[in-house]
């Protein structure tokens, strides 16, 4: 189907009641090229940080890690300057949720779990993603099963997309069921979002929902999902020193996977993960 059918098929069902996405979250297929180009540098920055990453390593070597790689690549580190976020990329360890900024008196020691989230721009057009990582490859075998279960969320409700027939509720459903079978639970204050022509775009994507409800799932779509799952309580607060970073309200720890997906006729792609 191509950019004008689908936006002719949204308005038929918008006029029937269904919930649909506004025209300006469909991207055309040149959008969608741009976006799966800044996604490829944006994966091979967190490779790199991937293939550089150590014990007793600061966040700010990770962070000058993603500022160069971006640049080598022909991209630049959204984050920085993003509504006067100071660093290129975030950091967060152990009980901190997302947003953590970098910083060379954040020393990451064996055992930490730390998710490194990365948005890459690159000819304007935007990639975003996060990945998990064990200091020194050994952590309590909570956390182990805290990062695996994650993931798990991530991939179901990826899997489970169907064009025109799944809604960002079944998403959410998905992640907060299997995160609560497992005993964790699900932030509900952040989520993912539209992205690639802006950092952050519409629509906001619950990680908790209701079967069946909410947007409808449709081609030229392209979106993040990027739950954050806690060991303990939903509960978060947001660290009042930075106006940044949010943490879980019971120090229990935290974990994050993020991929930014486009939605096709027929299926779904990770364009970076
Ligand atoms: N990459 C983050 C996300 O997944 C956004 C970071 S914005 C920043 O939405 F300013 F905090 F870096
Ligand atoms: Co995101
Ligand atoms: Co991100």
């Amino acid at each position: 189907m191509n950019y004008d059918d689908i936006l002719a098929k949204l308005a038929e069902l918008r006029n029937k009641g269904v919930k649909v996405p506004e025209d300006r979250m469909i991207k055309t297929p040149e959008q969608i090229e741009g976006i799966r180009k800044a996604s490829l540098v944006n994966s091979k920055v967190l490779d790199a940080v991937e293939a550089k990453i150590r014990p007793l390593m600061t966040t700010e070597e990770i962070d000058q890690i993603v500022h160069c790689t971006s640049i080598e690549l022909g991209g630049y580190p959204a984050p920085l300057g993003y509504e006067g976020f100071p660093k290129s990329c975030c950091t967060s360890i152990n009980e901190q949720v997302c947003h953590g900024i970098p910083s060379k008196n954040d020393v990451l020691v064996v055992g930490d779990i730390v998710n490194v989230d990365c948005t890459t721009k690159v000819n304007g057009y935007y990639g975003d993603a996060s990945r998990m990582f064990i200091i020194g490859g050994k952590t309590d075998p909570k956390h182990e099963r805290l990062i695996k279960v994650t993931k798990e969320c991530l991939d179901k409700a990826f899997a489970a997309i169907v064009p025109w027939e799944t809604t960002l509720g079944d998403i959410g459903y998905i992640i907060n069921k299997h995160a609560k079978q497992n005993g964790f639970s699900v932030v509900e204050e952040v989520g993912g979002h539209g992205v690639g022509l802006e950092l952050h775009e519409d629509p906001f994507v619950m990680h908790v929902g209701k079967k069946g409800q909410g947007m409808l799932i449709v081609p030229g779509m392209v979106f993040t999902i990027e739950p954050m799952i806690n060991e303990g309580k939903r509960h978060v607060f947001i660290d009042a020193s930075n106006d940044w970073t949010i943490y879980t309200q019971d120090r229990s720890y935290s974990a994050q996977w993020e991929y930014t997906i486009a939605v096709f006729d027929d299926h779904c792609e990770i364009l970076s993960k």
